[in-house]
């Protein structure tokens, strides 16, 4: 019997959800299918209880519904609760238990790009769901320290505050001091809309990774700039968004599929 497996979000037609979970299935010979399902705004709830009664047996959840996904479970995992967002449904026996996979693919994808993160002092710019769904994986890591900056500075420092037993420390750009950093993730919404959050050049050298979660056919602004202002490597969202999709799938089906060879086909297929 095939089982059931979707993605939720508005808009969803461009999701590469589908094609990466068809490609884990293939590859690891599970009898599984997986469908883009665009949900109306405020039907979310409604939309998960039919598709539980419907018998489906997990889900991932996107823009804009991964808050209301936290809301919406009957229980939750530690890492959903600290980054208060979901991105991941799993069926109990009483309901949808909910989990976010966001930042163990960030981790994984940052480990395949640097190898061990154990030590490195990590910028992280944006205060947002992307940027709190990935705070505890980065220090269960042991990077050395995170600093988290943002346009609105309250809201770096109500994150920070959040994990406050960690190391850990919130504030606005400007504040940001101007010394080169291991890591810097763009975590922005900005990049979206081709913005920048206002970078500092002296915050790359030729150690810097400079990493966006999201990802296209060219690099994006951030990444361009990086670039100019000195930062040895650079790297898109794309190898974050399928291993988050293969954390996913490992806790649906209990094997972890090959992201390098999936990678390397949608780098393809670009
Ligand atoms: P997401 O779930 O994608 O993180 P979000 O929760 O709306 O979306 O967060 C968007 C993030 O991008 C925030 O950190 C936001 O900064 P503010 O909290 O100050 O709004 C940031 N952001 C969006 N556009 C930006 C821009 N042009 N420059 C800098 N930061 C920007």
């Amino acid at each position: 019997m095939t089982d059931h497996y979707a993605v939720l979000g508005n808009p969803i037609a461009h999701s590469k959800s589908p094609h990466i979970h068809a490609l884990f299935a293939q590859q690891t010979g599970q009898d599984m299918d997986y469908q883009a399902l665009c949900l109306s705004l405020d039907g979310f709830a409604a939309g998960i209880h039919a598709l539980y009664e419907q018998g489906f047996l997990g889900m991932n959840v996107t823009v804009p519904f991964k808050f209301e996904a936290f809301s919406a479970c009957e229980s939750l995992s530690e890492r959903a609760m600290l980054a208060q967002a979901v991105n991941t449904l799993i069926r109990t026996d009483t309901g949808w238990r909910g989990d976010n996979t966001d930042g163990a693919g960030l981790v994984a994808d940052l480990r395949r790009l640097m190898g061990d993160l154990a030590g490195k002092r990590v910028l992280m710019l944006g205060a947002g769901g992307a940027a709190s769904g990935v705070v505890k994986p980065l220090l269960d890591a042991k990077i050395d320290q995170l600093t988290i900056a943002n346009r609105t500075a309250s809201k770096a420092m109500a994150l920070a505050e959040r994990a406050r037993h960690l190391r850990i420390n919130g504030c606005g750009y400007d504040v940001v001091p101007d010394q080169p950093y291991d890591i810097i993730i763009n975590a922005t919404a900005a990049s979206l809309a081709g913005d920048l959050p206002p970078l500092k050049a002296g915050w790359f050298d030729q150690n810097t990774l400079a990493y966006d979660m999201m990802y296209g056919k060219a690099p994006t602004v951030f990444l361009q700039q990086a670039q100019k202002d000195g930062a040895g490597q650079i790297a898109d969202g794309l190898g974050m968004l399928v291993e988050q999709a293969a954390e996913a799938f490992f806790l649906w089906r209990g094997v972890r599929p090959n992201t390098q060879l999936v990678l390397t086909k949608l780098l393809n297929d670009l």
